[in-house]
């Protein structure tokens, strides 16, 4: 029996030397000394020995253990820093390699435009009001001269809202009516601000309508202000969005809530007026809205129409970067597909 344990002894420490890794290095613990390991197995068969043998087998057997053990934490050094400096050896770096790029988010293209038209209003002394997305049916339409059942209504088609008279605004234009009541000082102060933000209309989508897109709203309001104030105005806007060159032209049209209304064109952005595909071989590209705030409207806000008079314009953001990347689709926007995004 006790020669039975200097033959593991001499097996297992020859097997550990030739241990290399730290696989291998396990299951020789596992074979010698684990629970189910050969020493123990041995130990565990001691009451079969004569009496008089079991004190020095068991004495052995634990000095034999103690070898082993101090072996194996000995050999788990080597065979650490010997896998260690193999590791080191085949991961070395390049550090001249090129890093490899971050992944990094930007802003989405709406907001982009939005901030361009912000800055350009800035400049021009108008404040940013921010209006609710989510309106009373008065304020979007009837404050704004059209009345309930008026078949003006029919050019906003609307997203009701199982509360009564609770909708989602079809349109920025009514911030002007919170701008006029907020800031007018019951119809004292003069405004010039510019109300940006999101839209609803329940509509088809297609490539040219989205059920939701931004709109940047404008509103002046003072004692003198007439339809020259807004012409000037709105050209200088154009020049400073699109460059001195820009030509500027008003239609006549009709809203509401201006009298008169117009629409303005630009001289096309991409061929510069000589036609092509963005206009439509016209030369102008329509770029928003505008009129002299109607008297109902301004008595809405709390000014007497008789002596305050104002401008106000609407134009669709999403619209003039469309125009200007030669973008096809106005789904893109909120297809959150990065293919679109991540070129902006
Ligand atoms: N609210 C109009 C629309 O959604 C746009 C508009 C036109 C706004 C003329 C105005 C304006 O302030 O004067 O179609």
């Amino acid at each position: 029996m006790t020669d039975n344990l200097e033959m593991l002894l001499s097996e297992a420490l020859t097997g550990l030397e030739n241990i290399q890794d730290s696989g291998s290095l396990q299951k020789w613990e596992s074979q010698f000394l684990g629970k189910n390991g050969r020493l123990t197995q041995m130990l565990k068969g001691i009451g079969k020995l004569p009496p008089e043998q079991r004190a020095d087998f068991g004495k052995r057997a634990n000095e034999i253990k103690q070898t082993l053990t101090e072996a194996y934490e000995q050999h788990t050094e080597i065979v650490r820093q010997h896998e260690l400096g193999k590791a080191l050896e085949e991961g070395e770096l390049d550090v001249t390699l090129p890093g490899r790029p971050v992944q990094r988010g930007g802003l989405h293209p709406s907001t982009r435009i939005l901030r361009q038209i912000q800055a350009i209003w800035a400049e021009m002394g108008f404040q940013v009001y921010t209006s609710r997305d989510v309106e009373d049916d008065d304020t979007n339409f009837t404050l704004l001269n059209i009345p309930p059942h008026h078949p003006a209504r029919d050019m906003w088609d609307t997203f009701y809202t199982t509360q009564e008279g609770v909708i989602l605004r079809t349109h920025t234009s009514p911030g002007q009516i919170h701008a006029m009541r907020d800031y007018g000082g019951n119809g004292t102060q003069p405004i010039r601000v510019i109300l940006p933000g999101m839209c609803y209309r329940y509509e088809q989508m297609t490539a040219r309508s989205e059920i939701q897109f931004n709109q940047v709203e404008g509103l002046a309001v003072g004692r003198h202000i007439t339809m020259t104030d807004l012409k000037g105005t709105i050209a200088d806007f154009a020049r400073r969005l699109y460059g001195e060159d820009t030509k500027v032209r008003y239609r006549a049209s009709h809203f509401p809530f201006t009298e008169p209304s117009m629409e303005v064109d630009v001289s096309c952005t991409l061929c510069g007026g000589k036609g092509c595909n963005v206009c439509k071989y016209t030369g102008w590209i329509e770029i928003m809205g505008c009129g002299m705030v109607h008297p109902v409207v301004l008595q809405n806000g709390g000014y007497d129409p008789t002596e305050w008079s104002g401008f106000a314009f609407g134009m669709g953001p999403e619209r003039i970067a469309m125009r200007k990347h030669d973008i096809k689709d106005i789904r893109y926007f909120w297809s959150g597909d990065l293919r679109f995004l991540e070129q902006f």
